[in-house]
């Protein structure tokens, strides 16, 4: 990459995260929240699960609904079972990521195979356009071997779970929104531009360490989400790490359609969502 022909994005907003319980007593982090849906469109949700104390994870998350959008969980740490309505079932593990599509509805469960140690992952939410909604649900696997990696000249690191990267192209690639879904790794004095399209919708979450953005190099600090600033000619965003630094990088193509939100049921309308409710009443899903 010329990093020179790159202009690079800045810092709109810092968020911090805000702990939540959900599933069976599962203490997370919740990055992004309802209100900045919009703001962040396609992305509906962001959750971080930390924590080396089992109360904090053991319930998992038992049987529970979803409709009109896909959940992509990558773990770090530890091990969760899935089992779904449609006779899937899977391990996702250490550097893996589960890629689901809930489309229509589909129940399934997500608990953890562990009763002790380290669980570190998160859960992004990335919504569907309303064609898709009601597409076939499924999910996908894939372990961390199968997680393409590229390696910059100052040393970063980075996993490419979605999109493309310096012509690297992710394990998913998902043509309705075309998330980019980079996890950074960067060691001290390490500094990289990530090319990101003008029009997408972008924030870097950064887990570890502490990072500067931007040419201004506003400082990003462990737990900290940046919302980063649309606007014409920013076609990049700079990472800059003094101390070594691990981050989320993800952008996406914004849907521009209402969004109408009842906990796991994500749909265009009002209406639809109540029709939805009904459905899994109706043992429909
Ligand atoms: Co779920």
């Amino acid at each position: 990459m010329t990093a020179s022909t790159l202009i690079s994005r800045e810092v709109e907003r810092i968020v911090n995260g805000v702990p939540v319980t959900d599933g069976a007593g599962v203490s997370l982090l919740r990055i992004l929240t309802q209100d900045l849906q919009r703001r962040l469109d396609p992305f509906l949700m962001l959750d971080e699960f930390r924590s080396d104390d089992p109360r904090d994870y053991i319930g998992g998350f038992p049987e529970h609904p979803h409709r009109g959008f896909q959940t992509v969980t990558y773990m770090l740490a530890g091990r969760m079972r899935h089992r779904d309505s449609a006779g899937n079932e899977g391990l996702l593990s250490s550097g893996g990521v589960q890629w689901m599509n809930a489309g229509r509805g589909l129940v399934h469960s997500e608990l953890p195979e562990q009763e002790d140690g380290l669980m570190h992952g998160f859960q992004l939410w990335v919504n569907l356009p309303s064609s898709l909604k009601m597409s076939e649900p499924g999910y996908r696997d894939i372990p961390t071997e199968e997680i393409p990696n590229l390696t910059t000249t100052t040393g970063a690191t980075l996993r490419v779970i979605a999109g493309e990267s310096e012509g690297v192209k992710g394990a998913v690639q998902q043509p309705a929104t075309e998330p980019l879904y980079l996890d950074a790794h960067l060691p001290a004095g390490a500094c990289h531009s990530v090319a990101i399209p003008e029009d997408y919708n972008k924030f870097v979450y950064v887990y570890e360490g502490e990072l500067r953005l931007g040419e201004h190099g506003t400082s990003v600090n462990a737990r900290q989400m940046a919302v980063l600033a649309n606007g014409s000619a920013t076609n990049s965003i700079r990472l800059q790490a003094d101390k070594p630094a691990k981050a989320l990088i993800i952008a996406g193509r914004p849907l521009n359609e209402p969004i109408a939100q009842l906990g796991p049921f994500v749909m265009n309308t009002r209406q639809e969502v109540e029709q939805a409710v009904l459905d899994f009443r109706r043992g429909l899903f």
